[in-house]
């Protein structure tokens, strides 16, 4: 089996599991555009795959600038009619502590919050229709999120991290259902993740070249693209999916009949029709 989609716009591929991941689906013969605000990576992410021609290109764009996306999101769109997935990868992390108030610096809780979570929503929210209409042509299309176990158990170091993350799980199980409820196959995957050696941690106290612990980025984002060849909607790794298992999987469940009992027994209420 193959990677299910054909074209993927990959947004925070310049480094880390981004960029691993380009260059793992370049090699499967997947069409990537790679999207970070470093252009030099970009160009570099190019040139290392000038053996695959064509399959390899990308777009500068810092996606903290919400007010920039809809019309980066059509320009996309205009250039790659074919495009069938959005993988929405950025993510950054600071380490702050309360019990120490002069290590909180309020625009980085703000940064982190933008990042990787309204920045999210604003680039699903303008894919959104595109994808609606060739779920309607029945074409196979998907966003696909990069989430974590902090999500569900918090790490206090990082702990405004973990809430941004909690927050994006909160809102990837919604929109799946309000998809799924309006009758629109629009794929809504999430790949949560471990500990991986990336450039997420650097700069971090006590953090550099001596010391960068988890799974090598190579052999996780491998275990990643098989999950989703296999077609898994929700793809954790290594001991991720431990702490996924144990506090996630039931919410998962739990999402769609819920809000069913709540449309039976409210009506209308809630609902747009
Ligand atoms: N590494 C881990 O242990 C770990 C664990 C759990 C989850 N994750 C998640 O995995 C994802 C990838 O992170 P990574 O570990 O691969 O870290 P990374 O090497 O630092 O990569 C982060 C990527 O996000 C992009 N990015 C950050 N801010 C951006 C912005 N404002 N606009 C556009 N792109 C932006 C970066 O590109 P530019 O800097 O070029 O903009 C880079 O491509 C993140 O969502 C992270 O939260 C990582």
């Amino acid at each position: 089996m193959a990677f299910p989609y054909k074209k993927v716009l990959l947004i925070g591929a310049t480094s880390g599991i981004g960029l691993e991941a380009a260059n793992q689906l370049v090699a499967q013969g997947v069409n990537v555009i790679a999207v970070g605000r470093r252009q030099d990576r970009l160009d570099s992410f190019v040139a290392a795959n000038a053996d695959a021609p064509g399959k390899a290109s990308g777009v500068a764009l810092d996606i903290s600038a919400i007010e920039q996306i809809p019309a980066f999101a059509q320009r996309i769109i205009d250039a790659h009619p074919d495009l069938d997935c959005v993988f929405l990868n950025a993510g950054i992390q600071y380490v702050m502590d309360f019990s120490k108030p002069w290590t909180v610096d309020l625009s980085k809780i703000q940064q982190e919050i933008t990042v990787n979570y309204v920045s999210m929503v604003a680039l699903t929210h303008a894919f959104v229709p595109f994808f609606q209409d060739k779920a309607a042509k029945q074409e196979k299309v998907a966003f696909i999120y990069t989430t974590t176990s902090l999500m569900s158990l918090p790490y206090p170091m990082v702990l405004n991290y973990s809430a941004s993350k909690a927050a994006l799980h909160s809102f990837i199980l919604g929109i799946r259902e309000q998809f799924k409820h309006a009758g629109q196959d629009v794929g809504v995957l999430e790949l949560v993740t471990p500990l991986v050696q990336t450039e997420l941690h650097n700069g971090q106290p006590g953090w550099g070249p001596d010391f960068n612990p988890g799974m090598p980025v190579d052999v996780f984002v491998k275990a990643a693209l098989d999950g989703f060849v296999a077609g898994e909607e929700t793809v954790a790794v290594g001991q991720a999916k431990a702490v996924y298992d144990e506090f996630e999987a039931e919410k998962g469940r739990r999402v769609g009949p819920v809000w069913a009992g709540i449309r039976k027994a409210m009506g209308k209420a809630h609902t747009f029709d």
